[in-house]
């Protein structure tokens, strides 16, 4: 079976700090210390209601908007809640990064299934991915949401490997910027391909490493048979 592909959308396909611009209008030179207080909890608050468990999911636009909140607090950056509202309608028109229209326009042309794999809803998938015109090259949107948890549940990535790869996680290969995300799909049996944009990122001291690391999609298409 030929590998089908599942992408992380928010980090890898989409820049989740491209709303920096829009903040340094509100906060100034706090703009990205704001960015990244705010995705770092975003995340946190995936991670802790999926370790929770249960009746704690919440669609990923509370996590997002929660951690608006705490950021806002945290950074004493006293924003209003039109602000605040601005800010999360930026953050479904966020631009994907330069190279990845070409690299899924490529993939796809070659054959290959490109999934969009997040832990965002499939309303707010879809928009980021319109908005930012690369929804066309997708095969289609796998959600967590039809799990009731986040990545890196192992439920997460098995149910993707039943609906879309017919239950084999071999063939299933993760692209994905977040290390965490790497680390859930290699314990799931899937093969990882890490996309460390910048030097600075540095993968977890883990039992598992991704099987190739790449700096950006554009080298995905001569790397992709090696995963
Ligand atoms: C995503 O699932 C984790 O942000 C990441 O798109």
């Amino acid at each position: 079976m030929k590998k089908v592909l599942a992408f992380d959308v928010y980090g890898t396909l989409i820049d989740p700090h491209g709303v920096v611009a829009l903040l340094q209008t509100m906060v100034g030179e706090q703009a990205v210390s704001f960015s990244s207080l705010w995705r770092n909890k975003q995340l946190e608050y995936t991670f802790r209601r999926a370790a929770m468990g249960g009746d704690q999911y919440r669609d990923f636009s509370i996590c997002t908007q929660a951690a608006l909140d705490y950021a806002d607090q945290g950074l004493k950056t006293a924003l209003s809640e039109a602000q605040k509202t601005r800010l999360l309608a930026a953050y479904g028109a966020l631009p994907a990064f330069t190279e990845v229209a070409a690299s899924l326009r490529q993939l796809r042309a070659g054959g290959y299934d490109c999934w969009a794999f997040s832990n965002g809803t499939p309303a707010g998938i879809a928009q980021v991915l319109a908005h930012a015109a690369i929804d066309q090259y997708m095969a289609g949107v796998f959600s967590v949401s039809q799990v009731g948890s986040f990545k890196p549940a192992p439920s997460v990535y098995s149910a993707f490997a039943r609906q879309h790869a017919r239950g084999q996680a071999a063939v299933c290969v993760l692209i994905s910027s977040n290390p965490f995300d790497v680390i859930g799909a290699k314990a799931a049996g899937w093969q990882a391909i890490w996309v460390q944009r910048t030097a600075a990122n540095i993968f977890d001291p883990w039992e598992y490493r991704p099987d190739v690391t790449i700096s950006s999609l554009g080298q995905l298409w001569e790397m992709i048979d090696a995963s």
